[in-house]
């Protein structure tokens, strides 16, 4: 479902943000986010969970730690799946879109899924032991300023900079890069998934066009831990949703599908996660 904001605007709106205004969330902002929440959704027919917690509201106690990369947040998101094909796509997805929607709405996110303490969030959000539980994000209003631990990361991880387009967007096979010419009208949608934020800004995300479909895929490091490649299908799931909403934004028609054989030679380190079947060969 396209979600009632203007996307590519929102996009390029979107940057994280690690240092907060201690005020709290407004009530209007509140229950507008909480309404938001209830309403998301996800192409991939899976469950999808969204909790959110305010600091001084946690009735047992627990602290929530962020490690000191976080200042000033009291309101925190967190987004749990299930243990499932699709589930870590499905919450990169629709957690993504909830993080475009507060972009939208003025509010300040940042994904975090390294720089928290689990355990304290999992109690506190009364998480469950089934529950796949990839990421969290503070949520409230930037000062504007950031941090010294906060622009240091910005710098190592040269988070204002995204991979140029033929390093990660190919024509038929891996190697061959698509010009923006040959994307036609899935330029913008393209672009704006290269715009996507994600875990130590590796940009994971692997795009070979054959015959009007778009396959999509993931890569890591050959000494990927399997923590690591878990949150390359959150990345994904993250691009997908920039991918999906600004094609539903200029009317493109299409479907995600899972196929049995793609037919392109997969490179090492690399996996094949999902095709956008556009209406030519549906
Ligand atoms: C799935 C995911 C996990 C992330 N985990 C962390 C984290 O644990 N700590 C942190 O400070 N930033 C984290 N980030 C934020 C990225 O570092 C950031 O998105 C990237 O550097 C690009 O910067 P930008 O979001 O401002 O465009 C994460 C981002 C994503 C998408």
């Amino acid at each position: 479902m396209k979600l009632n904001i203007p996307i590519e605007e929102t996009i390029k709106k979107r940057v994280s943000t690690r240092t907060y205004d201690s005020k709290r969330l407004s009530t209007i902002d509140k229950e507008k986010l909480v309404n938001e929440i209830s309403r998301l959704t996800n192409p991939f027919g899976e469950n999808v969970r969204v909790h959110i917690i305010e600091k001084d509201t946690v009735s047992n106690g627990e602290k929530l730690g962020t490690y000191g990369v976080i200042k000033g947040a009291n309101t925190f998101l967190g987004v749990t799946t299930d243990k499932t094909e699709f589930g870590l796509v499905a919450a990169g997805y629709q957690f993504e879109n909830l993080v475009l929607i507060a972009t939208n709405m003025g509010l300040a996110t940042v994904w975090l899924a390294a720089t928290f303490s689990r355990d304290q969030f999992e109690k506190a959000m009364d998480i469950q032991k089934d529950e796949l539980f990839p990421a969290i994000s503070p949520i409230g209003y930037a000062t504007g300023k950031r941090s010294i631990t906060e622009s240091l990361m910005r710098k190592t991880m040269k988070s204002d900079k995204r991979k140029p387009w033929e390093e990660i967007f190919f024509r038929d096979s891996f190697g061959n890069a698509l010009s923006r010419k040959e994307a036609n009208e899935y330029v913008i949608p393209l672009e704006m998934l290269r715009l996507a934020p994600s875990a130590t800004n590796a940009q994971p995300w692997r795009v070979v066009r054959k015959q009007d479909s778009y396959h999509f895929f993931e890569t890591h490091k050959s000494n990927a831990s399997e923590e690591d490649k878990m949150i390359k299908k959150v990345d994904l799931g993250i691009a997908l949703s920039h991918f999906h909403q600004t094609a539903l934004e200029h009317g493109l028609e299409g479907k995600f599908e899972k196929l049995e054989d793609i037919k392109i030679d997969i490179p090492e380190n690399t996996n094949y996660i999902i095709t956008w079947k556009t209406p030519y060969n549906l």
